[in-house]
């Protein structure tokens, strides 16, 4: 049986993804070998030949990454924050940009605070939220049925993993009596909609496997985020914040949509580690 030198395997595989112009086929090839290993990419190096099989498992994997499957469909699992994610057909895969309306969240928490996630997913925002902060009390909404059932997934994962349990509830953002029941009491909401304009082109990866419904927003991609603002005033306490992710292209409208609200102060746009215009949020009134 010959052996093959991983680092040709790995060689091999980005050169087949490059060719099917995939973003990043470097890391990749090295995530998907390390996931056939069983092993953390890092320590990659520490593998030098493999047996046929191996390579051969690696071929199949890269091949449907060429396809233009997302990488963590493959794998199984994406990230927020710190914890991993349980994704598949039917649910948005968690996109490292939303770690920073995550990070904002955490920043403007009080202790003990009542958090909500709207548009939930996965429920990568609430999971995250409350593995960083198990003192507090996180409610999740989500409309979709399969999203809803991989969010009950994850949450089930994490509380076996000992996080604070999250409360999922199924939920439409444009229910004007949406979580009634917490009008007024809630420190933070955060959100990452569905934000994309129709027809805006996108990759393979997010036509074929994001289901539409957690990515295109209406003809300016804004016809969730208005009644997520509206959710949120009715539902933040005074002093509560609000934070909301967006298209690029929002980096104004946005903004102008939560200004608009006489009971929202403190508007502030952020942008990405590119410098793009990617959340929002503000401050009821105190
Ligand atoms: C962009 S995905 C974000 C998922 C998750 N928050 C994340 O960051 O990975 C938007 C989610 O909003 C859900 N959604 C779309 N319209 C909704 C509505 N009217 N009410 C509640 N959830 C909705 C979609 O099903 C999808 O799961």
């Amino acid at each position: 049986m010959t052996r093959t030198p991983l680092r040709l395997a790995v060689i091999e595989a980005e050169k087949i993804l490059a060719a099917a112009g995939v973003d990043s086929p470097r890391v990749d090839a090295e995530l998907l070998a390390a996931h056939v290993l069983g092993v953390e990419r890092g320590r990659l190096p520490l593998v030098p030949l493999v047996d046929p099989s191996v390579v051969d498992a690696i071929g199949k994997l890269v091949a449907r990454r060429a396809a233009r499957e997302p990488l963590q469909h493959i794998t199984g699992s994406g990230w927020l924050g710190s914890i991993p994610l349980v994704v598949g057909p039917g649910v948005f895969v968690p996109r490292p940009e939303t770690d920073l309306l995550l990070e904002w969240g955490l920043s403007v928490s009080p202790q003990a605070p009542v958090v909500v996630d709207l548009c939930s997913g996965s429920g990568a925002l609430a999971l995250a939220f409350a593995n960083a902060r198990p003192d507090a009390v996180v409610h999740a909404v989500e409309l979709d049925r399969v999203a809803l059932s991989w969010a009950r997934r994850n949450a089930d994962i994490r509380g076996e993993a000992g996080d604070t349990p999250i409360r999922l509830h199924s939920g439409d953002v444009t229910d004007p009596k949406l979580l009634a029941s917490m009008d007024g009491t809630v420190d933070l909401v955060l959100c990452n909609p569905p934000y994309v304009p129709d027809g805006t082109p996108v990759p393979p990866e997010v036509a074929d496997h994001d289901p539409d419904i957690a990515v295109f927003g209406g003809a300016d991609g804004l016809d969730v985020i208005k009644s997520v603002i509206s959710c949120a005033a009715r539902l933040l306490k005074p002093g509560g914040w609000v934070g909301v992710e967006h298209d690029d292209s929002q980096g104004d409208s946005v903004p102008q949509l939560l200004s608009a609200r006489r009971v929202m102060s403190e508007v502030e746009d952020h942008v990405d580690l590119a410098g793009r215009p990617r959340f929002t949020t503000a401050q009821r009134r105190p």
